[in-house]
């Protein structure tokens, strides 16, 4: 069969494009596949006290990130550290939290914050906090006898 030069030139061209096409595709899911998202993020859970930024529970203020403060809980049966903390009223602020037992919860009523932290691994969640008050912390994972009395305060102040 006698294919003309030109088509030649084109069907190559095509199968030439089609392989890079493919290729792109098949190296990006490769790469999406192997991009942990944030909550998958590992500690060991015997070490908390001694990681970072888990050494320095409270908030601190960080530059050239895109967050202004990095706010660092630590949850454990049946309490979270800090018990408390003010924050000031529009920063944006990246949680980050995790146990040092069992599986906690970490809701902040009145905002979308509601995260689960389970031991060995960190989880995290960036916010503004756009109105000033008081936003009580909860733990909505049922985690022993002081499950109830688990609790923490973010007071977002002016
Ligand atoms: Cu901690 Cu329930």
């Amino acid at each position: 069969m006698h294919i003309h030069k030109f088509e030649k030139i084109w069907l190559i061209f095509g199968i030439t494009t089609l392989i890079v096409f493919l290729s792109v595709i098949g190296v990006s899911a490769f790469y999406l596949g192997n991009q942990p998202p944030s909550c998958l993020a590992t500690i060991n859970p015997e070490k908390v006290d001694t990681t970072a930024p888990f050494n320095e529970p409270g908030l601190k203020k960080v530059e050239g990130k895109e967050w202004d403060y990095e706010l660092v809980f630590v949850a454990s049966a049946f309490s979270y550290n800090p018990g408390q903390v003010e924050v000031p009223k529009g920063a944006k602020v990246k949680v980050i939290a995790t146990t040092k037992d069992v599986i906690h919860g970490f809701q902040v009523a009145g905002t979308n914050i509601n995260m689960m932290l389970e031991p060995g691994y960190i989880s995290e969640f960036v916010t503004t906090f756009d109105k000033a008050g008081d936003y009580l912390i909860v733990c909505n994972e049922y985690c022993g006898v002081g499950h109830h009395m688990m609790s923490s305060k973010i007071e977002v102040v002016e």
